[in-house]
């Protein structure tokens, strides 16, 4: 089944170029219609081929989309409309022309039904593009450029607090957010038992013992309870993770931390934009953390952000940040730091997606929802248990639970039918370097044993969705 896109809407001219329209110009649209790829028409809109992103960086590398800046190089600059009528394209084309007989285009089909579709997939456009050629063509490659503080600006305005300092990627964020913090040797920090690695490891990075605590069946996080349970008189600090993006119950672990002196370091990681009570995630722990890594809500490729209310440890992360060094004083080093900073490249990209973050929430949520809905009749399959009203959870993947006997056999069934999907992460319990800081984690194992993400991108559209609950539908029905 193809989804049609009518050509006369602006919406269809997004998937077509001209054939002397500019490569710069091809590049953006490609990019901006999530397909990746382009048809080709001439002056009087008869078909002439198609392009794609790859056919556009084989020029690029070899040289001839500079000598030509239009579709000259290009083969299908040179075809002839009638070869192209859609019967002669090859079926596992994402973008399909329709041609009426004079081989005028008069429409344009996307037809997903056979595309291997990944679990994730960044969403880079026009925007991103511009801002990253700037940083380029800037020559301000490193970390010194504009676009670091711009990026750190508009997230922490995005979050709402008032610091942002911007590093290398989400792991050494909690590093560096732990050693602002004052954490070391001796410390005991608590952190979930279903999370990825990152989180313990930054605990283990600073000499510090992890204390791992199992997550609640409702909220896939963390509790109050849990982490009272956990608490001794050597817990320095607590890592609440919004795992999947689900918040934690940060508000109450928020409360009991301060009644006791004990830090908070939220690891939002995967919750971009989540709230609780009415506040963004980000905005509860003295230092919060967030990872820009390609699969994650917004992106800068490789990235992360330390956010903070606190000038005193925003102080001290851009120093730790920056190996130690003092900012008035040239190779002045304070204390032992560490090279931990972003580059203006990645920056450049951050600070546009941002500019798009509440329209890849609404999609994502989107998303979500088809599935509940092509998946609803399937005993075997059980959703995100609902949270009570306080907590606003945003969809980084979308997740369900399968019978663990029966996720093998559905994730190689989707496998051959060229869609990815990930098993939730393994509990850090059952994971060698860190089994003997857990004491019983049984709701992190059945849902460690259970979950899986499906694919959650641009790319998933109903037809996707479709393709996913027949595998669903043939595996456990
Ligand atoms: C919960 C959580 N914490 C931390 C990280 C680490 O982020 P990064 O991959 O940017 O180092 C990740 C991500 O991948 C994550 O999912």
């Amino acid at each position: 089944m193809s989804l049609a896109v009518p050509e006369e809407t602006s919406l269809a001219e997004a998937f077509v170029c001209n054939k002397a329209e500019s490569v710069l110009s091809i590049i953006e649209k490609c990019l901006d219609n999530g397909t990746g790829s382009c048809l080709v028409v001439g002056d009087d809109r008869r078909l002439i081929g198609r392009i794609s992103l790859d056919d556009i960086r084989r020029a690029l590398a070899d040289g001839t989309a500079i000598v030509d800046p239009t579709l000259g190089w290009h083969p299908a600059a040179n075809m002839i409309s009638a070869n192209l009528l859609p019967n002669d394209i090859d079926r596992h084309e994402l973008l399909r022309p329709v041609v009426d007989s004079t081989g005028h285009l008069t429409g344009v089909l996307i037809d997903r039904s056979a595309q291997p579709v990944q679990v994730a997939m960044p969403t880079l456009t026009s925007d991103d593009f511009r801002s990253m050629l700037d940083a380029f063509i800037s020559g301000w490659i490193s970390s010194k450029g504009p676009y670091v503080q711009k990026f750190e600006a508009d997230f922490s305005r995005f979050v709402g607090v008032k610091h942002g300092v911007a590093v290398s990627n989400g792991t050494v964020a909690l590093h560096l957010a732990l050693v602002a913090l004052g954490i070391g040797p001796g410390d005991e920090v608590i952190v979930p038992d279903l999370t990825f690695a990152a989180t313990i490891n930054a605990v283990l990075y600073c000499g510090a013992t992890p204390v791992i605590v199992d997550v609640d069946p409702v909220t896939w996080c963390m509790s109050r309870e849990s982490v009272k349970r956990a608490c001794t008189p050597q817990t320095k600090a607590i890592i609440p993770v919004h795992l999947y993006g689900r918040p934690a119950e940060i508000g109450p672990i928020t409360e009991f931390a301060r009644s006791r002196g004990i830090a908070v370091v939220e690891d939002c990681a995967e919750a971009h934009g989540a709230r609780y009570r009415g506040k963004a995630v980000g905005q509860f722990g003295d230092v919060s953390c967030f990872s820009f890594y390609a699969n994650k809500i917004v992106t800068t490729g490789e990235g992360g952000m330390c956010v903070t209310d606190s000038q005193e440890l925003a102080n001290s992360l851009r120093i730790l940040r920056d190996h130690g060094m003092s900012p008035d004083r040239s190779y002045w080093h304070e204390r032992v730091g560490y090279n931990y900073r972003i580059t203006n490249l990645q920056a450049a990209i951050g600070q546009s997606q941002i500019w798009r973050v509440n329209e890849v929430l609404q999609r994502n949520a989107r998303v979500a929802a088809l599935y509940r809905e092509a998946l609803k009749n399937i005993p075997d399959v059980r959703f995100p248990p609902p949270l009570p009203d306080e907590y606003r959870p945003v969809v980084w993947m979308a997740c369900v639970q399968v019978p663990a006997e029966k996720r093998l056999p559905l994730m190689r069934a989707a496998h051959e039918a060229n869609i990815e999907t990930r098993s939730f992460f393994h509990p850090l319990s059952a994971l060698p370097p860190y089994g003997k800081y857990a004491r019983s984690c049984p709701t992190s194992i059945e849902l460690s044993a259970t979950g899986v993400n499906l694919p959650t991108s641009r790319a998933v559209d109903e037809q996707v969705v479709e393709r996913v609950a027949r595998v669903f539908h043939r595996v456990l029905a």
